[in-house]
């Protein structure tokens, strides 16, 4: 079906000759022609809003760096909008909601879950055209936000070191936070089936701030929603990614997801004895990328050896955006001459 279906053969669980390799944010700033295009548009949204642009930025990694898929380039915060939170990308400072749910009728004012693909149609175009711009040469992977950290966003109105509004809400109002995360999970899980149906081969579900709860919360408020959503995704493969949320490892290991995005701080062979028999994707800490070409590739070769077969290669974060394009060429061609032994 695909020139190169590595990434899909490896994300399954099969047996390959070499790790597929891509890079989270692949699409972005580290490649010129991605500064050039964006340096003509009003802002990132405008990006991410017009689907033949958002399928020509998608793309331009796999002509560049040829990484063995491509991620559509989108937001996790087009749910929050979708469901009637817009949002600003402020420039050098990220997202800014004017709204935030603070109360029940906040959520009730919210547009109904189920309708959230339907405003949801500029990302199906960008999925469509993305395909045909491929012409079959990799899979592509579609992605949202895990309901935790979308929430995070809807309560705390913007990025934060701690959430502690939003971590707030959960110790005084659960039940009204089960309502939202239970609405955002609804939303999600119908967004992405929809992707799956204009062509996304792969799910990704980013918890990125998975990080800042508690253990016994994380299990309440996180993990149930990222089940939720595997199982509504069916047969379509799923990679779970709980950022610094390393406690939580074993859980993880149980959801019926088939692939488990490592930060760079976890240790692979401890991660392989607390998630057995899945796919392990990561884990080179994007910092080593600034580090003379050399020690790149020999950092990882040393990281594949570490991981063994069952993984796909990529860092434990997404790529910084000046990250030199050497070393990200580096770290993808040492990747690519690598075979199993
Ligand atoms: O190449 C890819 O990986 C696909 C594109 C992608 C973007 N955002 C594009 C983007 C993906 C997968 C995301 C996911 C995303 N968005 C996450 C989860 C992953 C993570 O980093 O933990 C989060 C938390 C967001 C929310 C978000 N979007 C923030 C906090 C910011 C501002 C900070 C920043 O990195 O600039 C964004 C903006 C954003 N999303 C940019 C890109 C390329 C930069 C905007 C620009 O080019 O002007």
């Amino acid at each position: 079906m695909y020139q190169n279906d590595l990434f899909l053969r490896a994300a399954r669980g099969e047996s390959v000759e070499r790790p597929p390799v891509w890079l989270m944010r692949q699409a972005g700033r580290i490649l010129p022609q991605y500064r050039a295009l964006r340096a003509s548009l009003s802002g990132f949204k405008e990006l991410v809003s017009t689907p033949d642009l958002a399928a020509e930025v998608t793309v331009q990694p796999v002509d560049e760096l040829g990484v063995d898929a491509a991620i559509i380039f989108s937001d996790i915060l087009v749910i929050p909008e979708a469901l009637g939170l817009d949002y600003t990308m402020v420039e050098k400072v990220g997202p800014r909601f004017p709204r935030t749910i603070q109360s029940a009728a906040d959520i009730d004012a919210l547009n109904p879950p189920e309708e959230a693909p339907g405003h949801l149609g500029y990302v199906f175009d960008a999925l469509d055209a993305t395909k045909k711009r491929l012409d079959n040469r990799v899979p592509l992977i579609g992605f949202a936000g895990a309901p935790w950290t979308i929430f995070a966003y809807m309560v705390e109105g913007g990025g934060s070191k701690t959430f502690s509004k939003a971590r707030r809400m959960l110790y005084k109002e659960p039940a009204l936070s089960h309502r939202l995360l239970e609405r955002i999970a609804i939303a999600t899980a119908a967004y992405l089936k929809e992707k799956t149906r204009h062509g996304a081969d792969l799910i990704q579900v980013f918890d990125s701030w998975a990080g800042v709860l508690p253990p016994d919360h994380y299990r309440e408020f996180s993990l149930r929603y990222i089940d939720l959503i595997c199982r509504e995704l069916g047969d379509v493969p799923v990679t779970v990614f709980a950022k610094d949320a390393r406690h939580a490892l074993p859980d993880i290991g149980k959801l019926p997801c088939q692939v488990v995005q490592l930060d760079w701080i976890a240790d692979p062979q401890q991660a392989r004895t607390q998630v057995p028999g899945k796919v392990l994707q990561g884990n080179m800490d994007p910092a080593q990328l600034y580090a003379p070409t050399g020690q790149i590739a020999d950092g990882t070769r040393a990281m594949l050896d570490r991981f063994g077969r069952g993984h796909i290669a990529n860092l434990g974060h997404g790529v910084y955006p000046d990250t030199p394009l050497d070393g990200v060429k580096a770290f993808v061609n040492a990747v690519q001459d690598y075979r199993y032994a």
